[in-house]
């Protein structure tokens, strides 16, 4: 079984960053806390935690000290409510994520229809849309665009890791709904090289492999992007999921992880795929041998020799 793994795959950059600035909390004096988990691996999460960064659900739930914002990013009404705190402000939001904020809040500040693609319960959605009063009009699919009415003026902002082959689709259907349309294509390039990756390999393997939390959106859609060329594919969060029964008769399995998974769980993923393989090797041999009668001979010799 040849075992390959995509030209571009895991931590990106934002997450490096996001991960960096959280594990430096760590080395001072105060407490440090993120609000909800730094990024969407709970492995991850539970490592930073056991350094002492506590992931919350709100700022009520910090008494003092730091308070690490996300990679994918939080309304502005948080840095209020953090300073007025008088809590330390450490930003980890995604200078891409950040982009779109700001691409936006302008978009309404020009008094255009803003319309966000992206999943609606996604934190970083929510974040951009908060930096534009809540104005947006989120579209997850084609059949959210369909309904949209007609306006005049229509500005698109894009989640960071949203499907660009959904992207084109969507926007074709958005151009009939306007007279002016403004897009702007946030979706970030680790994005777009990791789903372009996900897909060449796709195409050439039997079985793909996609690692990363089931709570990660650009996980998500590495999964998503390759069952749509038609391959079978597997998403999984640890090596611990993995089924050997899903590696027999497979000539060439593809690897490809989201941008919030650590190399770390990937070698793992690795290391149990090459020992499936070595599992499954032997069983075919021993098949092969029951075949020709030779496994009987060997066996009651190698009791015989243990006697
Ligand atoms: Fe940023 Fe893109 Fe990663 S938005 S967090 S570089 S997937």
């Amino acid at each position: 079984m040849e075992i390959r793994i995509a030209e571009n795959c895991g931590f990106c950059y934002g997450v490096k960053r996001a991960v960096a600035m959280a594990q430096k909390t760590a080395e001072n004096d105060f407490t440090s806390y993120t609000l909800g988990p730094i990024i969407h691996n709970p492995q991850v999460v539970q490592s930073l935690a056991d350094d002492g960064v506590r992931a919350v659900n709100s700022l009520e739930e910090i008494p003092d000290g730091q308070v690490i914002i996300r990679s994918h990013g939080v309304g502005p009404a948080i840095y209020k409510e953090a300073k007025d705190k008088g809590l330390d402000v450490v930003d980890a939001t995604c200078p891409h994520v950040k982009k779109a904020q700001q691409d936006a809040k302008s978009v309404v500040d020009d008094n255009m229809t803003l319309v966000i693609l992206g999943e609606k319960k996604h934190p970083e959605v929510i974040s951009i849309n908060l930096w534009a009063g809540n104005k947006g009009i989120i579209v997850e699919s084609e059949k959210d665009a369909e309904i949209i009415p007609f306006v005049e003026n229509m500005g698109v902002v894009v989640q960071t890791t949203f499907s660009q082959f959904k992207f084109q689709s969507i926007i074709g259907i958005l151009e009939k709904k306007t007279k002016n349309l403004k897009v702007f294509k946030t979706i970030c390039t680790a994005t777009q090289e990791r789903q372009n990756s996900a897909v060449e390999l796709a195409k050439e393997v039997n079985l793909m492999i996609v690692i990363g939390g089931k709570n990660s959106g650009n996980t998500n859609r590495l999964a998503e992007v390759c069952r749509d060329v038609g391959c079978t594919t597997y998403h999984i969060e640890t090596a611990a999921e993995l089924e050997v029964a899903w590696f027999q008769g497979v000539q060439t399995v593809g690897v490809t992880a989201g941008a919030s998974t650590p190399d770390w769980i990937i070698k793992e993923v690795i290391e149990t795929m090459n020992e499936f393989e070595e599992l499954l090797t032997a069983q075919a041999n021993w098949d092969e041998d029951l075949k020709k009668g030779s496994v009987v001979e060997g066996t009651v010799a190698q009791v015989e020799d243990e006697r």
